[in-house]
């Protein structure tokens, strides 16, 4: 099965390349714009380190999930990248969620409209951010001033239930969050030891059960490398067809369920209900 699908996926991606070989003989311009393109596919296919995960091995939820946004916004994410998560979100029932990356608030507004989740969501403001070497124009633009940071949210949030955090992620003090979060988003800044760096704290803020999802693998070249290195120690899978890394730590509260997802052993097997942190 894993061979069959290593055949299949080296014949795409021999196939893209092919093409993307004659345009660059042919056409180079062209060639130079469908290249990113070509590199998501071959990301999207090949990441050794990383395990696969097709979306219908992430045991469903009775409950219905919530998607307010339909298209995929500028700095936000894709649909089906957003209902992946909240797939996970649905499975894992997190009671704390940690978000490294607001931008206007989108994902916040739909973690907290799918969980009775205390949400906390990170970002730099625009006029506190320093030290950006090897940010890309693109992720320079998607620093916002303080009052547009999470400002999709706003009206969501009567009941407080997301609580705005400002700061660089990177030197951010998460003391008072650290081992009690179930679930931690990474999203935020695009270069590569600022992703390990962000990973780091996220591992640091679950408790003993729980999720870290990354977003923007095999889509950003950074974000992918930083992933792919932490998937030598840690076992992290490919939300398949998304943008999105997984790894879960300890048993999840209610879900039988899981001991369909397959491999590494720290996916665990059965179910507990208390809450031992
Ligand atoms: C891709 S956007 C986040 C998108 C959001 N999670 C969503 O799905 O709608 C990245 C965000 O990370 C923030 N960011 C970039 N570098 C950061 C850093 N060092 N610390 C905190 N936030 C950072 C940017 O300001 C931007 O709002």
């Amino acid at each position: 099965m894993a061979l069959e699908r290593l055949r299949d996926a080296a014949e795409i991606v021999s196939t893209v390349w092919q093409r993307a070989l004659l345009d660059a003989v042919v056409s180079p311009r062209r060639f130079r714009q469908a290249a990113p393109d070509f590199w998501r596919a071959s990301a999207m296919l090949f990441h050794p380190e990383i395990s696969s995960l097709p979306l219908s091995q992430v045991p469903a939820s009775e409950d219905h999930i919530q998607m307010l946004s339909s298209g995929w916004p500028l700095g936000g994410m894709p649909p089906q990248d957003l209902y992946a998560l909240l797939r996970v979100v649905k499975w894992i029932k997190p009671r704390k969620i940690f978000e490294i990356g607001t931008f206007k608030g989108i994902t916040t507004t739909h973690l907290a409209l799918n969980s009775e989740a205390e949400v906390y969501t990170l970002d730099v403001p625009r006029e506190m951010a320093a030290n950006l070497s090897g940010y890309s124009p693109g992720d320079l633009e998607l620093l916002q001033p303080r009052e547009a940071i999470g400002e999709t949210y706003r009206p969501f949030n009567k009941n407080g239930q997301i609580q705005q955090l400002f700061g660089d992620s990177r030197l951010f003090d998460y003391q008072p969050y650290l081992g009690f979060m179930d679930l931690v988003l990474v999203d935020g800044c695009h270069i590569y030891d600022g992703v390990l760096s962000d990973s780091q704290k996220a591992f640091d803020l679950l408790g003993k059960r729980g999720a870290v999802m990354w977003h923007d693998f095999a889509n950003l070249r950074a974000v992918t490398r930083a992933v792919r290195t932490l998937g030598r120690k840690w076992p992290i899978y490919h939300i398949e067809g998304t943008f999105l890394a997984l790894h879960v730590r300890g048993v999840m509260p209610g879900d039988e369920q899981r001991r369909n997802l397959h491999t590494p052993s720290e996916i665990p097997v059965g179910m507990s209900s208390g809450d031992d942190r």
